[in-house]
């Protein structure tokens, strides 16, 4: 039976962080988790743990790896070793543990903005120095697309005396949607080795493809990559889990591995028991089917979304995302106008009733944009963009 992705689960009353934040009236399109239930095979597992009901300390067993290692032969012919498999509570903190790791006091770390927020974040939470290569705007149209601008990647590894350690890739690229191509990897992180930079690649989003986009793991490039990154995967986003916190961070690398181990110690980092049941389940293969029918809705809700704002913003200018639940939308023109003020997000609480993100808060280069979440039903898409077109035509 195809899945009912239409329908509208009621979110407000479980202290939802997108629907409870606000009041009835608000229709939340910010924080990225979809408005859909779970594969069947996931709520069975967990149903079945819970119904042991002893909820002792857990581990990550062999088997849970193993699934790991199956998934990334599967999706990407991928060739790891169950041993490099690491389980973290989340990407954020498998990301910020690297970051311990790998930088002390006055080391850089390398971004591209604008980009998923805590990865800005890392400078005021741990002190380490960001250093930007903030990525190209193409603008054709009310069309937009990013590309690299190599000079300044070149040019940002130890700027201002300050040496990268750390190069966070968001690879697909939250809140653009890019899916980035082999050669751009490869460049990336050939210029990383060169540096002694030790890639992050955070990769949450990797299963979420619309369309025909491919995903590339950066370490799959190649052998001398591959040992000098730490790849970040989780079915959080893929399959609706994210409040259940669990990732897996994937190093060929025996030092880097232990130390990253030891590093998850020392912060007391320890995953739930029905964080990895829930995990187990999402990447056996068993929601594969649902995860199809998935990225069919999803693309779809892209189209709706890129469509609308063609017929009825066509002044707004959009990405067409490859990868993610996201849109990404500029409000230069409007900004300009001095129709809406600098924070297109505080415009459309107050006079549309929708919550987006502040696109500020992705860094430079997201000033004037909002982002968008679609991954919720279609009806709920069509109501959020007949609010945000209303906002605009109002005095
Ligand atoms: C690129 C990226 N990384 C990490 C996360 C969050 O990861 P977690 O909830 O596992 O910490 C998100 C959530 O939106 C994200 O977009």
């Amino acid at each position: 039976m195809p899945i009912n992705f239409d329908e509208i689960i009621e979110r407000r009353g479980t202290d939802s962080v997108k629907w409870d934040l606000f009041s009835t009236d608000i229709l939340p399109m910010w924080v990225a988790d979809m408005d859909f239930k779970v594969p069947e095979p996931i709520t069975k597992a967990l149903h079945k743990a819970v119904d042991h009901s002893v909820f002792g300390y857990t581990m990550d067993s062999k088997a849970l790896r193993q699934t790991v290692v199956d998934r990334m032969k599967k999706l990407y012919d991928w060739d790891i070793d169950e041993s490099w498999v690491v389980a973290t509570t989340g990407l954020v903190s498998g990301f910020f543990a690297a970051s311990n790791m790998l930088c002390k006091p006055g080391d850089g770390y390398l971004i591209q903005t604008p980009v998923y927020m805590p990865f800005n974040q890392i400078q005021d939470a741990l002190g380490f120095i960001r250093q930007e290569n903030p990525l190209t705007p193409i603008v054709d149209g009310n069309k937009l697309r990013y590309e690299m601008d190599w000079d300044n990647f070149n040019a940002a590894f130890h700027r201002d005396g300050h040496p990268t350690k750390m190069f966070l890739l968001c690879n697909p690229h939250n809140p653009i949607g890019k899916c980035f191509n082999r050669e751009d990897l490869k460049r990336m992180a050939e210029k990383c080795v060169e540096e002694g930079s030790v890639i992050v690649s955070d990769e949450i989003h990797s299963e979420l493809l619309l369309g025909e986009n491919k995903h590339i793991p950066i370490a799959s490039i190649a052998k001398e990559i591959e040992k000098n990154c730490i790849t970040l995967v989780s079915p959080s986003k893929t399959f609706n889990i994210a409040g259940l916190f669990c990732g897996f961070a994937i190093i060929s690398d025996e030092e880097l591995r232990k130390s990253f181990r030891k590093t998850l110690d020392k912060m007391t980092l320890h995953v739930s028991g029905l964080s990895f049941v829930a995990a187990q389940a999402a990447f056996s293969g068993d929601c594969d089917p649902w995860l199809g029918e998935l990225k069919a809705y999803l693309t779809h809700n892209r189209d709706i979304l890129v469509n609308y704002i063609d017929t009825n913003l066509p002044s707004v200018i959009t990405t067409i995302p490859e990868a993610t639940y996201l849109g990404w939308l500029s409000f230069e023109d409007q900004v300009a106008k001095g129709m809406i003020g600098s924070d297109p997000s505080d415009f459309f609480l107050k006079r549309a009733k929708v919550v987006l993100n502040n696109g500020a808060a992705f860094g430079t280069g997201g000033e004037k944009f909002a982002r968008i979440n679609f991954g919720c039903p279609t009806s709920l898409l069509n109501e959020g963009l007949g609010r945000i077109k209303n906002s605009l035509l109002k005095d």
